[in-house]
């Protein structure tokens, strides 16, 4: 007996439900791309050109509508399409400009609109959003997890799948919720395929997290997981070592927020047993912003 081909519809659809469970979820090229060899010299991004609205703001590129649309159609060209100047892998004069348009901006409003025309990070071109942040701006506490994944991608806002649901619930245990709480990531833009993000794309979005908390100055930092705590707790010791101990985060202009490492949600719905230590770190939060007052 022969096989029957395997490309019906059926067939098709299953071997894409087969991809997506597998965490196969972008559409590349079909030919490898060696992104080294295509760095541009830093002109590429003309500083004046990514300064501040008012400042002669760079130009945007078009996101949201046409993503939109790249979604709906799977038979388009692939959606994470980079021009020759887009791909260039993030370089010190890229880093640079990040640090001052991030010192540049007087608000969150002003931040968010300069990692929006910020070119200088390749992730951008293969997210759909920039995932800044979701929450209460005023709030006394700010969590900082690592990446968006990809429900975060698809919505723009940080922790809304699973490990999101589960932080929802960890903050309701202290009292907190999204409108008492003000959250981000290291990296705003999803790395394709969920991939941990390189040394270099995090220095490269460094300073926008940076200015995002100095922006907000909560009372408390919470560091969920361990790229959070090293890149902004300066170490490079093991998250299961850090947790539970308070920390200092010192903001670009010298202010010291306390800051609490804990077990980033992914990793708990991994680790259930480990659920406790997190309750604990939670409990440690709640009895600081008490001592705060
Ligand atoms: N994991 C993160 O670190 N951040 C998110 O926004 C979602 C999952």
């Amino acid at each position: 007996m022969t096989a029957a081909p395997h490309n019906s519809r059926a067939d098709l659809a299953e071997l894409l439900a087969f991809y997506a469970t597998a965490g196969v979820d972008e559409a590349l090229e079909e030919q490898p791309v060696n992104r080294f060899a295509e760095v541009r010299p830093p002109e590429r991004v003309p500083a004046a050109a990514a300064l501040p609205a008012g400042e002669n703001a760079a130009p945007q590129r078009s996101t949201s509508v046409s993503r939109a649309e790249m979604d709906e159609r799977p038979n388009t060209a692939p959606a994470v399409r980079t021009s020759p100047a887009m791909s260039t892998v993030p370089d010190e004069a890229q880093a640079a400009l990040a640090r001052q348009l991030a010192r540049s901006a007087a608000s969150l409003d002003e931040l968010r609109q300069h990692m929006a025309a910020f070119d200088g990070c390749n992730l951008k071109f293969t997210a759909k959003n920039l995932v800044f942040a979701d929450g209460n701006p005023t709030a006394e506490v700010m969590l900082v997890g690592e990446a968006p994944g990809r429900d975060e991608d698809i919505e723009g806002l940080p922790f809304v799948g699973r490990s999101g649901r589960l932080l929802d619930r960890m903050l309701a245990a202290i009292g907190l919720d999204r409108t008492s709480v003000y959250i981000a990531n290291v990296i705003p833009w999803r790395p394709p395929g969920n991939r941990t993000p390189t040394p270099h794309e995090t220095e490269i979005c460094r300073p926008f997290i940076e200015r995002q908390i100095e922006l907000v100055n909560p009372k408390v930092l919470v560091n969920l997981g361990g790229p959070s705590a090293k890149t902004l707790l300066h170490t490079s010791e093991g998250i299961l070592r850090l947790r539970g101990n308070w920390r200092v985060h010192t903001t670009p202009s010298g202010v010291a927020i306390p800051a609490m490492p804990t077990l980033h949600p992914a990793y708990l719905l991994r680790t259930p047993a480990h659920k406790k230590l997190a309750w604990r770190d939670f409990l440690e939060v709640k009895a600081k912003l008490r001592a705060l007052g």
